[in-house]
């Protein structure tokens, strides 16, 4: 039911400004929102899971502030499209049109990637698990580094490789599974699923955890690889 609403407001742009806070949206996001005619509007049924800051609250849905253009651009597609699975994104996005999914993912694209991890306040992993997490992150055991790719950081190239920061573990895992189980695709080659499936379960769920909770020790920046270690699609 509240999809439907959700479905309604979002094709006849009836959606009710009405409760919907905006407390903990950043300056940035109230700026261009005042400055982007009918973007506050468009965005009110996503800002529920998203935020109008794209810096998600929620357990799961991801953060998507400050996320490449065309990598959003790409996943709105991915969803519309049904190369990626999930009910809800897949419904909201069903009857909407290229033009308007291009201007809402400028506009997400145009905010700070969020520094706050995701599950600061969880429990902590094991040291050893801690340990395999950083390794594979700025190392890689059988498959390359992440890092190799998504920065030393993790905040991505800013053209196609996204930030991982301010994702769940839980998110992140379900990504990497569901590159393994096809229900996730990128443009072939689509490294991601190659880097998926050279990971044992005990490594991605290691991984996944570190990454959500201690991604602050990586946040040197460092200038990003043109050159990534697996021919990505997602990345010409
Ligand atoms: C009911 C909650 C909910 C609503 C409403 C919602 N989303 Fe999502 N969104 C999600 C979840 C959950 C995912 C991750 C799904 C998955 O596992 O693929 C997601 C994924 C995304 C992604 C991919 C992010 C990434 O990093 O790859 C984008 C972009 C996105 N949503 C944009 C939007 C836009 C734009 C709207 C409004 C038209 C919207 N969402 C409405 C919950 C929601
Ligand atoms: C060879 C380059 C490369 C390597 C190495 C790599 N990634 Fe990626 N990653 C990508 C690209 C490209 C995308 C965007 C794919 C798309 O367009 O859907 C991506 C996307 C992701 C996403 C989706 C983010 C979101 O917001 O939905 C996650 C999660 C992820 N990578 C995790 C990892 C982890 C964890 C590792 C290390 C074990 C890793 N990646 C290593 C290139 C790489």
């Amino acid at each position: 039911m509240r999809l439907l609403v959700f479905l309604t407001c979002l094709i006849w742009g009836t959606c009710s400004l009405a409760g919907d806070s905006l407390a903990g949206d950043s300056f940035a996001s109230d700026n261009l929102l005042n400055n982007s005619g009918d973007m506050r509007q468009r965005l009110a049924a996503c800002s529920s899971c998203h935020e109008y800051a794209g810096d998600s609250q929620q357990s799961y849905a991801p953060s998507i502030a400050g996320k490449p253009l065309e990598y959003l651009n790409q996943q709105l597609l991915n969803y519309r499209e049904g190369r990626r699975l999930n009910s809800v994104m897949n419904t909201l996005l069903a009857y909407l049109g290229d033009d308007y999914l291009y201007e809402i993912a400028g506009y997400y694209s145009t905010l700070p990637v969020t520094d706050v991890p995701r599950n600061s306040s969880a429990v902590k992993q094991s040291s050893a698990e801690a340990i395999r997490g950083k390794t594979l992150v700025h190392s890689g055991i059988t498959g390359p580094a992440c890092s190799a790719c998504h920065g030393n950081d993790l905040r991505g190239d800013g053209v196609a490789i996204p930030s991982l920061r301010g994702l769940s573990a839980k998110y992140i895992a379900a990504q990497l599974g569901a590159w393994r189980t096809n229900t996730r695709r990128a443009r072939a080659p689509d490294c991601m699923k190659e880097v998926a499936n050279m990971l044992t379960n005990d490594e991605l769920s290691a991984v996944a955890q570190w990454i959500a909770h201690s991604f602050e020790e990586a946040a040197t920046p460092q200038p990003n690889n043109v050159e990534t270690p697996l021919p990505c699609g997602a990345h010409k």
